[in-house]
Order: C-alpha cells, then sequence, then structure tokens
C-alpha cells in the first residue's frame, strides 16, 4: 500500500545523491518533477493510508449497512403510507363497515410517523469513537494522528479543556460550531475555545465544540465516522454526567494510557462507570508515548509486559468485557506524536522520519497503523449492530403488525363478501319469486274479481227486480197533500221520487249491502292474504293504514225524479160506463186508441221519455216526427166521427124496436144516476189514488229499463273497490322489487368493493414479505455476521 511512498522515498533519496555528485540543473529539474508528484500525491497518500490492506476501509462496512438499512426504511415508510391510506379509505368507505377499524388506521398513522422519525435519525447515524484518559496522554495527538493533521489543540499541560468532536463535512473549509449556536466559525478559534491555557477560553468541561474537517483532506470522515476528544479525566468531578452526554451512543471507547507510568484508577474508575452504564462496552487502551521505551531498551520488553498485564487484568477481570485472546488485540503500544509527525511530514512529501531515527520507530508506527484497522472492523461491526440492529428488529415488528392488519381487513373482507354474495343471491331469488307470484295471483285475483262483480251484478239485479214488484206499496206508503193544481201536483211529484229514491235503495241496501259487503270484505281479505308475502316487512305490519277496513255501501242512485220526469199524469174525471172507457174495456187500453184514434201501431204512443232513456237505445226507437202525428191525429178523428155516428144509428133503431120507449127511459135514467154517482165519488183522494196507480205503472216500466244498468252500476262499483285495492296492494309489490333491485345494485356495488379490498390486502402483504425478506437479508449480513465474528 505504500509504494506510492516508498517510491517517493527512494526518489528523494536518490535525489540527494544526485545533489551531491550530479550538475545543479539536472538536480533543479529533478525537483521541479519532484514537486509536481507530490503535489499529485499528496492528497492521495493521505487517503490510501487509511484504507485497509485490500483498498477498502472497514469503515464502508457501516456506510453500506446505513444506506441499505436507509432504502429498506423508505421502502417501509413508503409501503406503510400506502398501508395507511388504504386501511383510512377502507374505514371511511360506509359501503365496508367494520372492515377497517379507527384503531387500526391510528396504528398505521402511529407507524407512519414512527418510520418517518426513525428514517431521519437513521440518516444522521454516525460511528462514534470517543477517547478517554488522563491529561497529557496524548488524547488530542492520537485523535490528530488519525486524522494526519494537527486539528485539534495538544500541548504540555491541560490542554483540552472540553469535549471535541471531528466529522467530516463536504465542502473544502474546515469550520467549528459551539453548542447551542448555528455560526459557522473558522476552525483557528479551536484553540482560543478549547485550549486550557487560552486567556479567552470560557467553556465548560461538560461543553461540546464541534470540528468539521473536510473529508477530501482525510478519508477516515468520509465513512460517517465521528471522533470524541475529551478533557482528562482527572481534571474532572463530573463524570456521570459526561458519560450521560457523550458516552451512551458511543460505539468504541479507546483509553489513553501513559505507557511512561501506569494505568492510574482515575482512569479506570472512568471506565467501571461507562461499563456500568453500557452493556459491554468496545473498549481498546493505547498505551501511548510508548517511544520514550526507545531510552530504556533493556527494559522495554518487560515494561510492555507489565503493561499487557494490567491492561488485560482491567479489560479481563475487572471490566470482565472480553477474553484475555481477544483483550490482547485491543491493547496496543503506541506513539501517536511520532505517527502525527511522520503523516505530516509524509503528507507535505518529507521524509516522515524527519529528524534522528528514534529506536523502534517503524514498529510503532505499524502497531498505530494497526490499531487504527482493528479499530475500524471494530467500530463499523459494532456501530452496525448498535446504530440498526434495534431498529431493524422495530422495523420487522413494524412490518408483521402492518402484515396483521392487513390479513384481518382480508379476512374480515372476505367474510362480508361470502356473506354478501348469499345475500345476493337470496335477494335475486325472492326478487324472482316476487315476480312470478305477482303474475300468478294477478290472474286468480281478475277472476276472482269477475266473480265478484258478476254476482254482486246478480244480486243486485234480482233484488232491484224484487223492489220494482213492490213499487205500488211503496208508493202507497207515501203520504203528502194532493191536488190536481199544477203547482201543487208538481211538488207532490217531486217528493214522491224522492221518497221512492229513498225507500227504493234502502230496501235495496237492506238486501243486498251486507251481503255484498260481506263477499268484498273477505275477497279483499283473501288478496291480502295472498298478497303480505310480496309486501315491504315494514307495510306488512301496518296494513291497517294501507287498507283502511270500512264498510262498502253501494250507491245505487235510482234518480226517480230524472227517470219520471216525463210522466204526465191523466186524473180527468171519466164516466165508467162512458164511450171510450167501454171501448177501453173491451179492446184494452191500446185497442181502444186505435179504435178511438185510428193510430197505426208505428205511431208511439205518449210514453215519455226520462233522462235515463237517452241511454236506451229501444226508446230512443220511438222517436217521430211531429207532422207524422198530426196526420194522424186528423185521420183518426174523422174515422171515429163517421164510424160513431153510423153505430148509433144502427144500435138506436134496433134498441127502439125491440123494447120499447119505457125500458129506454129507464135505462137512460139509471144511466145518468150512475153517472151522478161516480161524478160525485170523483173526490181529490180518487184522484191521488189514479194518479198514483198511473205513476206505479209509469215508473215500473222506466225502472225495469235501468235494472241492467244499475246493476252493472253496482258491480262496476264493486269492481272499482277490489281494483283500487289491488293497485294500492300491487304498489307496495312493486317497492318491495324496487327495494329488492336497489339492494341488488348495492350489494353488487359492495362486493366490488370487497373484492378491491381483498387485491389491496394481499397486495399489502406480498409487499409486507418482501420488505421482511429484506430486513432477513440486512440482518444475515450485517447483524448476524457481527455476532458470529464476535462468538
Ligand atoms: P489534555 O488535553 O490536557 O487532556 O491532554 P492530551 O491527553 O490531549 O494530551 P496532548 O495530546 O495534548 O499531549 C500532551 C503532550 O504530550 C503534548 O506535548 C504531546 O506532544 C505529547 N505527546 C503526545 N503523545 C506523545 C507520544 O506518543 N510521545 C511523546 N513523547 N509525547 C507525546
Ligand atoms: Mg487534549
Amino acid at each position: 500500500m505504500n509504494c506510492a511512498f516508498d517510491f517517493y522515498y527512494v526518489a528523494c533519496v536518490k535525489n540527494i545523491i544526485s545533489f551531491q555528485t550530479h550538475a545543479v540543473v539536472v538536480s533543479s529539474q529533478f525537483f521541479k518533477i519532484r514537486f509536481l508528484w507530490c503535489l499529485t500525491f499528496k492528497t492521495q497518500a493521505a487517503a490510501k493510508m487509511a484504507l485497509n490492506d485490500s483498498g477498502v476501509s472497514p469503515l464502508k462496512h457501516f456506510v453500506l449497512a446505513k444506506k441499505k438499512i436507509t432504502e429498506i426504511f423508505d421502502q417501509l415508510l413508503c409501503y406503510v403510507t400506502d398501508g395507511a391510506a388504504f386501511v383510512g379509505e377502507t374505514y371511511k368507505n360506509p359501503a365496508l363497515e367494520n372492515i377497517a377499524t379507527e384503531e387500526q388506521l391510528c396504528t398505521m398513522e402511529g407507524f407512519k410517523t414512527k418510520l418517518a422519525v426513525i428514517g431521519e435519525v437513521l440518516s444522521r447515524r454516525q460511528m462514534k469513537v470517543a477517547f478517554f484518559g488522563r491529561t497529557s496522554n496524548g488524547k488530542s495527538t492520537v485523535i490528530n494522528a488519525m486524522l494526519w493533521d494537527k486539528v485539534l489543540p495538544s500541548g504540555i499541560g491541560h490542554t483540552t479543556n472540553c469535549f471535541l468532536s471531528v466529522e467530516g463535512t463536504d465542502g473544502d473549509k474546515a469550520y467549528l460550531m459551539t453548542e447551542g449556536s448555528e455560526e459557522k466559525k473558522n476552525l483557528k478559534t479551536v484553540n482560543q475555545l478549547a485550549h486550557a491555557l487560552h486567556m479567552d477560553a470560557n467553556l465548560d468541561a461538560g461543553c461540546l465544540v464541534q470540528v468539521f474537517w473536510p473529508k477530501g483532506k482525510c478519508a477516515l470522515l468520509r465513512d460517517d465516522l465521528v471522533l470524541v476528544d475529551s478533557p482528562g479525566t482527572d481534571v474532572t468531578t463530573e463524570l456521570d454526567s459526561w458519560i450521560d452526554k457523550f458516552c451512551l451512543d458511543a460505539d468504541v471507547f479507546v483509553l489513553v494510557a501513559n505507557s511512561e507510568s501506569t494505568l492510574m484508577n482515575t482512569e479506570k474508575h472512568f471506565f467501571h462507570k461507562v461499563n456500568e452504564k453500557l452493556s459491554k462496552p468496545n473498549i481498546f487502551i493505547l498505551n501511548n508515548r510508548w517511544d520514550a521505551s526507545a531510552s530504556e531498551p533493556e527494559y522495554m520488553d518487560e515494561v510492555r509486559k507489565q503493561h499487557m498485564e494490567r491492561c488485560l487484568n482491567f479489560l479481563v477481570d475487572e471490566l470482565n468485557l472480553m477474553e484475555a485472546s481477544e483483550a490482547e488485540d485491543h491493547i496496543f503500544f503506541v506513539s501517536a506524536k511520532e505517527a502525527l509527525n511522520a503523516r505530516m511530514n509524509r503528507a507535505q512529501g518529507m521524509p516522515e522520519y524527519g529528524g534522528a531515527l528514534a529506536e523502534g520507530f517503524q514498529a510503532r508506527l505499524q502497531e498505530f497503523q494497526k490499531f487504527e484497522k482493528t479499530f475500524e472492523e471494530c467500530i463499523s461491526q459494532s456501530a452496525v449492530k448498535t446504530k440498526f440492529e434495534q431498529h431493524t428488529i422495530r422495523a420487522k415488528q413494524i412490518t408483521e403488525c402492518v402484515k396483521n392488519i392487513v390479513d384481518e381487513i382480508n379476512v374480515s373482507a372476505a367474510t362480508k363478501r361470502v356473506y354478501s354474495m348469499e345475500e345476493r343471491e337470496d335477494h335475486i331469488d325472492r326478487l324472482s319469486f316476487v315476480r312470478n307470484q305477482l303474475n300468478i295471483l294477478t290472474d286468480v285475483i281478475k277472476k276472482r274479481i269477475t266473480e265478484l262483480t258478476k254476482e254482486v251484478e246478480n244480486k243486485v239485479s234480482s233484488a232491484m227486480s224484487d223492489e220494482i214488484c213492490r213499487l205500488s206499496v211503496l208508493v202507497d206508503e207515501f203520504c203528502s197533500d194532493f191536488h190536481p193544481a199544477p203547482s201543487v201536483l208538481k211538488i207532490y211529484k217531486n217528493e214522491l221520487n224522492q221518497h221512492i229514491d229513498e225507500g227504493m235503495g234502502r230496501n235495496l241496501a237492506d238486501r243486498c249491502s251486507s251481503a255484498v259487503n260481506f263477499s268484498l270484505q273477505k275477497a279483499q281479505q283473501d288478496m291480502i292474504e295472498n298478497l303480505l308475502p310480496l309486501l315491504p316487512s315494514g307495510i306488512q305490519n301496518q296494513l291497517h293504514i294501507l287498507v283502511p277496513y270500512r264498510k262498502f255501501d253501494l250507491s245505487y242512485d235510482l234518480n226517480c225524479d230524472k227517470l219520471c220526469a216525463d210522466f204526465q199524469e191523466d186524473i180527468e174525471f171519466r164516466f165508467s160506463l162512458g164511450w171510450s172507457a167501454l171501448v177501453s174495456r173491451f179492446l184494452g187500453h191500446k185497442g181502444a186508441h186505435r179504435a178511438l184514434l185510428g193510430f197505426s201501431d208505428k205511431i208511439p204512443q205518449s210514453i215519455p221519455c226520462t233522462p235515463s232513456t237517452t241511454s236506451l237505445p229501444a226508446l230512443s226507437q220511438q222517436n217521430v216526427s211531429q207532422e207524422e202525428v198530426m196526420v194522424s191525429l186528423v185521420t183518426g178523428l174523422a174515422s171515429v166521427t163517421s164510424r160513431t155516428s153510423m153505430g148509433v144509428v144502427i144500435v138506436g133503431g134496433l134498441v127502439w124496436r125491440t123494447v120499447g120507449w119505457k125500458m129506454i127511459a129507464l135505462s137512460l135514467g139509471l144511466y145518468g144516476l150512475l153517472y151522478f154517482y161516480e161524478r160525485l165519488t170523483w173526490t181529490t183522494k180518487a184522484m191521488e189514488r189514479t194518479f198514483k196507480k198511473q205513476f206505479v205503472n209509469y215508473a215500473t216500466d222506466k225502472l225495469q229499463m235501468i235494472v241492467s244498468f244499475t246493476s252493472a252500476n253496482c258491480s262496476h262499483q264493486v269492481q272499482q273497490e277490489m281494483a283500487s285495492t289491488f293497485a294500492r296492494l300491487c304498489q307496495q309489490v312493486d317497492i318491495t322489487q324496487k327495494n329488492l333491485q336497489e339492494e341488488i345494485e348495492m350489494l353488487t356495488k359492495k362486493i366490488e368493493h370487497l373484492d378491491n379490498v381483498q387485491k389491496g390486502a394481499k397486495q399489502l402483504r406480498s409487499k409486507a414479505s418482501l420488505l421482511e425478506g429484506e430486513l432477513d437479508i440486512f440482518t444475515k449480513e450485517y447483524l448476524l455476521q457481527h455476532s458470529q465474528l464476535r462468538l
């Protein structure tokens, strides 16, 4: 590794020889070359010296481990962030109730924060070595030697008056910072601040001054290493607070002892305290100032042996840190001063021995290098473990926990999915059942309605026919003032019509309503019972609101006043043995008219039309023009007059010749007597009777005409009632179908969501497994290896 320097050294020696033996021009050119060579290699040499034989610093182990674990933590943070978002979405989605809990979300959020903090801490992780020992043992000189430059103040007497840390900076300018200040101060002030002899030194022994040294100047600092110098352990009474403040996170401790004396109790005391607070601290003992042994070579081996024994005793027996064989590798005999001088010389392109060579210099320098190498290997292994092991374990725990959470969510989603699918199947089955059942029931109910309406129609028709037969009784029951005067007669007619309306309506109601009502209620009840399973569950208990119980009253609506509006009474006095009466008696009412008036059959009788008859086509045929009636009347009268005179002449002649005039006179007397009798008995009462009789005849005809109409009307009412009940129930069945369809759609969406949740959970789980794999590899590569080495 030192071939460049060997070459340079040889060149120097050759140069001296050539300076003595050759021309000045040649030697000056050689010095020029040598100067350029020095400039080129001066900085490279410093770096190369810090590397081990393979050319790679053992400190890189820590750097690589830090890079790896930081990458894993970055991935883990991304993973947990995704996981927290996933849990958050699942928790907040109302369709996925109870799949993710608030507690799980809080846990994930907590992990996120924790990982961000750990990531931040990891990125700032450095290896830390702290140097302790009595004043003037050479702590600062050792650090300077390791840094290849006089970075920290050193000198005889009590020099370092506070803690000084040295770490690398990427810039090319060194600077320092004091506690509680962000100001970057010039490095020259380190002497003012940290040198006990300096007049401006006002820092407390427990204070820390951070020195930032360019990484370009010192390869050791490129690999996240911090060296901490301390005041002598013999000049303070605050060892405990020092330990708490500066030692708890140190990976390696170096006890710089003075080989000119021996290990002192004050140094031992400090490390006893460190050993109490930290489990198995890594301690190296440098027996410094070993150059002094060169002045007494005869005792060198014995003194070394003495120091070695005491140091071993201290590490193995007193502190119980390691086995003696291992402890031997932690004890070195060095001269920091020589190492520093040699390195500074070398760095400046000067011969590293400087002046006269002290005895055993090479061996001491090699031992110093050996210390550095052993220390680097130890600190990088130890720091990886102390700085990353706990975090690796924590990362595994977090990954495991997240895995459990996503597993729980997956299981919960799977259970809900199965349940939702079963529920959807049920709903689909129920929907098809409701549809089929409704179709079947619609046919059944339609049939039932038709039957019922027919039944009602028949019932009303027969009841009405009966009532029409009993119309005379109803009319006879009517009592009101009767008078032939048209105005009184009009009122009488109105009241009579009203009486018939009410009476007949009441009678029909008595005969039909209760039976119809019963049939209707029964039919409705059957309909409800059939449709009940198809109704929404909420309605099933509230049917009394949907189909309220009410007595169904048929409205018969006879409208007698309109029906008999055209009724024309004939209450003129008519002698029973009068001409027209006799004709009527022998020929009947129609025949008499024909005989008397000579009307042809096609001429209609004076049957008035009721308003309702407009709807009866039979009556409309009787509409005959006024002109035809008049011509018929005139013709009829002429015919009757001629026939009557002829009849009187013939009959009178015959009677006269047979019975004689006495009989004729007697007959005429009797005839007159009868006439007067009838005339006298033609009272208002008789007129009323005649009126009622005529009315009954007229109304009977009219009412018979509307029997089918009224019964159809009643059946229509029943049909309407049934249809409206069925419609209301169907409306509710539609709601059931709509609800079922909505629920099926909702469940389909829910199943989709649950599918996505399961997919997400599975993805997160596989990612967790990958991360676990990475953590295992890290543990195997960086943590277990170290344990095995230690074992
Ligand atoms: P404080 O800061 O006071 O605690 O002392 P320190 O332990 O830091 O000692 P420092 O490095 O200041 O060295 C004290 C003196 O010892 C200096 O003059 C160094 O040059 C000298 N010294 C350090 N190491 C050696 C060494 O190996 N051999 C000899 N001969 N002198 C040394
Ligand atoms: Mg010092």
